[in-house]
């Protein structure tokens, strides 16, 4: 057997040190060190048994280029995935703590769960299993909550339910659950709480949180069975994020929203079976999160027509959906006045608020600019700078936006309106909206243009 020990090493340079260091000798970063193992050099496997290993295969031999999916029974999570989840994938979730990823993934193992058992009733029956999960199809590995915390949860979402749960911290004994359940599905939450013996560092530390999910991955492959694993997003600090593992995983979601509203927005930036920026839509209620199928209608549905709002067609992977941008222009008492966007990129808001004042001759510098994307949908999409633009000038003026009129258009440094990709989608979403009045690159050149179009005199 190959012994292996653990080693720190510095992740800026490389360097090793045998313990800790908080500032790193070789190239004076500090709090680089992580925790890693090192197979020993004792007991090194000969060329005979290297050249055994290594198996090379001509793609031209693999059959089955189609990828075996899961159906997790919710449309809006199944589109994110690219049409269900790919069995032996690694999936990470994403999200800030208390946003609903632990009630997304019960719900997700209820569906899997209830449907797995009802196609194959009596597949586990020849399975000598150590473990009693006859009656579920799911294992939910709960490393923060007792069992007792995940009834309360289930019972909430539907009182009928079981789910096997296993309270456990160690990732290998749970890798060991895992072989001998042989679940249709495994959900660990969360990673951070996970660690391995063979590593000395404390539990969310980059080099457990980054074992664990390197062994939970072969597990995933060997077995051929998806394992979700959600990742708190964290301050700085001892405890690991989530972007130590996004190259590890296969797909990356991330489950966002803002603290005022009950919208969730599901979105993947990285998928290794299915397309990216793809968006699915859900609404945190008492019995957990419902899907929505027709996101533009409810984000559209408080709107009032005041000076400062201005409704913008996005486009989410293929999806396109109408947000209300909200701005308020004030006098500032700041030295620095501020520009603060939120769901919109603030860079980019400072670039704006720059094109206005050069090429609309807008007096800015001594004004406050807050702009916001109503919905909690996070809006970076360059599509969106003309509604953005409008917002503030109508808050600015304070004059209304026309009703029943919708914006797409980059806006470049010359005040020019650009195309965007999608126009047609967005369109087609914009007029089943009932929205009347488009203003884009087609009819307005220039922001000024827009102006002249939108702006109820
Ligand atoms: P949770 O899934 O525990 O968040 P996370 O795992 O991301 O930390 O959900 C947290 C919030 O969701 C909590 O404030 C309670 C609320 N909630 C509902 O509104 N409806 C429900 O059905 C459930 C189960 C939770
Ligand atoms: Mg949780």
């Amino acid at each position: 057997m190959v012994k292996s020990s653990t080693t720190y090493i510095c992740q800026q340079c490389g360097y090793k040190a045998p313990q800790y260091l908080g500032k790193c000798p070789q190239c004076d970063s500090w709090n680089s060190f992580v925790e890693t193992i090192e197979k020993s050099q004792g007991v090194k496997e000969s060329k005979s048994q290297r050249l055994e290993k290594a198996e090379i295969i001509n793609l031209s031999n693999i059959k089955k280029t189609e990828f075996n999916r899961l159906s997790t029974g919710l449309g809006e999570f199944d589109r994110v995935m690219g049409g269900g989840v790919v069995l032996g994938s690694l999936v990470l979730v994403s999200g800030d703590p208390g946003i609903g990823k632990s009630t997304l993934l019960t719900q997700l193992a209820l569906n899997v769960n209830h449907e797995s058992r009802s196609m194959n009733t009596g597949k586990k029956e020849n399975h000598d299993s150590l473990f009693k999960i006859h009656n579920s199809n799911v294992l939910y590995v709960a490393g923060e909550e007792s069992a007792q915390q995940i009834k309360i949860r289930v019972d909430r979402i539907n009182t009928k339910a079981d789910l096997a749960v296993l309270n456990e911290t160690d990732v290998d004994a749970i890798i060991e659950a895992i072989s001998q359940a042989r679940p249709s599905l495994a959900i660990v939450d969360s990673i951070q709480t996970l660690e391995t013996g063979d590593l000395n560092s404390v539990a969310g530390s980059v080099g457990q949180v980054r074992e664990s999910a390197h062994r939970l991955q072969r597990l995933a492959k060997d077995l051929h069975i998806p394992i979700f694993l959600v990742g708190h997003v964290n301050k700085d600090g001892m405890i690991a994020g989530p972007k130590t593992l996004e190259h590890m995983v296969d797909v990356v979601l991330s489950l966002e929203g803002d603290s005022t509203s009950n919208f969730r927005i599901l979105r993947g930036s990285k998928n290794r079976f299915g397309p990216t920026d793809e968006v699915g839509v859900f609404e945190m209620e008492e019995k957990g999160m419902i899907e929505v199928k027709n996101p533009s209608k409810i984000f559209l549905e408080q709107k009032v027509s005041a000076p400062g709002s201005a409704i913008v067609a996005t486009l989410n992977g293929i999806r396109p959906i109408l947000v209300e941008i909200q701005a308020l222009v004030t006098k500032s008492f700041l030295p620095m006045p501020r520009r603060v966007g939120s769901g919109i990129d603030n860079n980019r808001l400072q670039l704006l608020t720059a094109v206005l004042m050069k090429r609309m001759g807008l007096s800015l510098f001594d004004k406050d600019i807050f702009v916001n994307a109503t919905g909690g949908l996070k809006v970076f999409e360059p599509a969106a700078d003309l509604g953005i633009c409008l917002a503030i000038i109508s808050s600015i003026q304070d004059k209304i936006i026309t009703p029943k009129t919708v914006f797409m258009g980059e806006v470049g440094l010359l005040g020019e309106v650009r195309q965007v990709r999608g126009m047609e989608k967005r369109i087609a979403e914009a007029k089943k909206l009932g929205f009347s009045k488009i203003i884009s690159p087609e009819n307005a050149k220039n922001l000024a243009q827009a102006v002249r179009l939108a702006l109820v005199l």
